[in-house]
């Protein structure tokens, strides 16, 4: 079975139940997507059902005022992020009429919106065919093909961004992202990772070469 079968079978068995899966709302979607950036699933929890409680809609969120948006997000920490939503709510308003978009070239050029969250909204919503890569792409994808070039330099990036938008060629975007990265945050840990017991370990670069606590590499700078 090849690298993206192993993963989608693992994440089928082992996926966590979470509410931002059942939906294909590009706004629902959005929401939880920056709530979610440098924030736990179980301390952002509550607050993506909070946000969705008062706006359910992008409209409301557009309409709120930003007192009432920090107020919210109180506790969460990064408030750029907070104030940064109340923009993309009216630019959506104003350029979208409404409408979330769904494709990642009109996603990539709202505010607040980079290549990660375009391509998370546009695989999670719309089936594009577009990788996600964060911290945990680059960790599996590293660990696995054994990726030496480091993660925050010019040529990595390059290098992780190739890989990760190949292995997601004819595999259900939504379905493959969702579980590569679920992987990386359930399985392959940063921290004390689940060799012993990871269905892919007899093909992993890292593992065969003794090399899974100094995957991915990283320059300090
Ligand atoms: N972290 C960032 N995006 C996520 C998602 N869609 N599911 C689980 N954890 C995430």
């Amino acid at each position: 079975m090849n690298f993206q079968n192993e993963i989608i079978k693992w994440y089928k068995l082992n996926k966590r139940d979470l509410p931002w899966r059942s939906t294909t709302d590009a706004y629902v979607i959005w929401l939880s997507e920056i709530i979610l950036q440098q924030t736990r699933v179980e301390q952002g929890l509550p607050y993506f059902n909070k946000f969705l409680q008062h706006f359910p809609k992008v409209e409301d969120f557009a309409n709120a005022s930003e007192t009432h948006v920090l107020k919210l997000w109180q506790g969460l920490g990064y408030y750029s992020r907070g104030r940064n939503m109340l923009f993309t709510a009216k630019q959506v308003m104003e350029l979208h009429g409404g409408i979330f978009p769904v494709k990642y070239d009109e996603l990539i050029k709202l505010k607040g919106i980079g290549e990660y969250t375009a391509a998370a909204i546009s695989s999670f919503a719309n089936n594009q065919s577009k990788a996600v890569v964060d911290g945990n792409v680059f960790r599996v994808l590293s660990r696995y093909f054994g990726v030496e070039e480091p993660i925050n330099s010019t040529l990595g990036k390059k290098e992780f961004t190739e890989l990760a938008q190949s292995l997601i060629e004819d595999q259900q975007p939504s379905l493959y992202n969702q579980a590569i990265m679920e992987f990386g945050a359930l399985q392959c840990k940063p921290k004390s990772p689940l060799c012993s017991i990871c269905p892919l370990r007899l093909n992993c670069f890292a593992f065969k070469h003794n090399k899974v606590d100094i995957l991915p590499l990283k320059l300090k700078k």
